[in-house]
């Protein structure tokens, strides 16, 4: 039996291959659908009854192959688009204490898609696991230079920046098993949860986004990146207990914004995983939408499983998979992302209404007391995996 990436990359090949000896009838196909028009398939048109000619478009654009083409046309028309630079780096922070909800497949994702569209991102992998920088293709073994040596060392970022060869404009800084100790080693430093916010100051080549992909904790790492970014993304996964914990989370945000960083705020909120096939899916869906109004992206990241594999190739799925579903919805949550203005009316004030408003539904009962150092007190708080 062939293994996925084998199998994958055959049909990666024939559709290759097929879409350029089906060009026409696939654009066709495709416009065809687009205008609710029935465009005649490549063969003796002349010998077809109307009806005919639609049942050959149909078995043509049926066949997987032909569908895995047709999604890779439209997936790479897209990616030829263009977004808007933002007119100065955006800072975003990717969280949610929950583990396993899809931040690290968020960043790594957002960050091709944004970078596929000609921006230049750099990814900073704030997590232990080194999810990030192995989904990325990059090397981050223990003695690779890594965002430990930013955070602890006081190393330049320029020092430990990797470019990603699969992606032009797209950059990474990896995370080594060193960071697993850092949480530890910071709590004495001086200034400790602005180390990363001074290293990006620091960094002096121009850059569009960066995306910090945070561990399943509200450590001090995960503290370093609140003060570092302008905006949070939270990567809210379709399924019973999505919005438990979330209170803490905008908490968090708020003591951020409150002691350390004013412009700190949850610019977007997307639902990932989410499963069209079951109504839990769409009532998590609604009750994240009633929550945050403003915040969730419309495109939702559907379950796929060419999301899940690509990270086993070291890549994203925009690269292992172009023509996917999970792919497309990447590209079109990027577009959303990249579309919305940096400063939306009212964002801290929607997120303590949120938070408020998720305490009142009795999911969320945490005391947080006005304490001297709040930030450092919450730091300690381990998330759920
Ligand atoms: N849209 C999706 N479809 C299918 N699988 C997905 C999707 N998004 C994420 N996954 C899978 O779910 C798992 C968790 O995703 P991911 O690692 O991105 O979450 P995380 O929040 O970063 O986890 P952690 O908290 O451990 O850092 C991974 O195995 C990933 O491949
Ligand atoms: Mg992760």
């Amino acid at each position: 039996m062939l293994s996925p990436g084998v199998s994958h990359r055959q049909i990666s090949d024939i559709a290759g291959m097929v879409f350029h000896v089906k060009r026409r009838s696939l654009l066709s196909g495709i416009l065809a659908r687009s205008q609710a028009v029935t465009v005649a398939a490549p063969v003796s048109r002349e010998t077809l009854t109307p009806m005919q000619e639609s049942e050959t478009i149909e078995q043509i654009d049926d066949t997987p192959i032909a569908r895995a083409a047709q999604a890779a046309v439209q997936a790479l028309g897209r990616a030829g688009e263009g977004l808007p630079r933002p007119s100065a780096t955006r800072v975003i922070v990717v969280a949610n204490q929950k583990g396993g909800v899809g931040k690290t497949t968020t960043t790594v994702n957002m960050a091709a898609s944004l970078a596929m569209h000609g921006l230049r991102v750099l990814v900073i992998d704030l997590d232990p696991q080194g999810n990030a920088s192995t989904a990325l293709g990059i090397d981050h073994h223990a003695e690779v230079p890594s965002i430990y040596d930013v955070l602890v060392e006081g190393k330049p970022l320029a020092d430990v920046v990797q470019p990603v060869v699969e992606v032009e404009g797209l950059f990474c800084v990896p995370a080594t098993i060193d960071l697993a100790g850092a949480e530890i080693e910071l709590v004495s430093m001086v200034a400790r949860e602005g180390r990363l916010q001074r290293a990006i100051q620091a960094y002096e080549q121009p850059l569009d986004y960066i995306l910090i992909d945070c561990p399943p904790s509200l450590g001090l790492l995960t503290v370093n990146a609140l003060v570092a970014g302008q905006e949070v993304l939270i990567p809210i996964q379709c399924e019973y207990y999505a919005l438990e914990g979330l209170g803490q989370l905008l908490r968090n945000v708020e003591l951020v914004r409150a002691h350390l960083n004013p412009v700190l705020h949850v610019s977007t909120i997307l639902l990932t995983m989410y499963d069209a096939r079951t109504r839990l899916a769409s009532q998590v869906a609604e009750e994240v939408r009633n929550h945050f109004t403003t915040e969730v992206l419309s495109t939702a990241i559907p379950r796929s499983v060419r999301v899940s594999e690509a990270p086993s190739y070291g890549q994203t799925v925009l690269t292992y998979d172009p023509g996917s579903t999970g792919a497309l919805s990447y590209l079109e949550a990027a577009r959303e992302l990249a579309l919305r203005a940096v400063g939306q009316a009212g964002p801290a004030a929607s997120t303590q209404a949120a938070a408020e408003a998720l305490d009142a539904v009795g999911q969320h009962r945490h005391t947080i007391g006005a304490q001297a150092s709040p930030v450092a007190e919450q730091s300690t708080m381990e998330g759920n995996r």
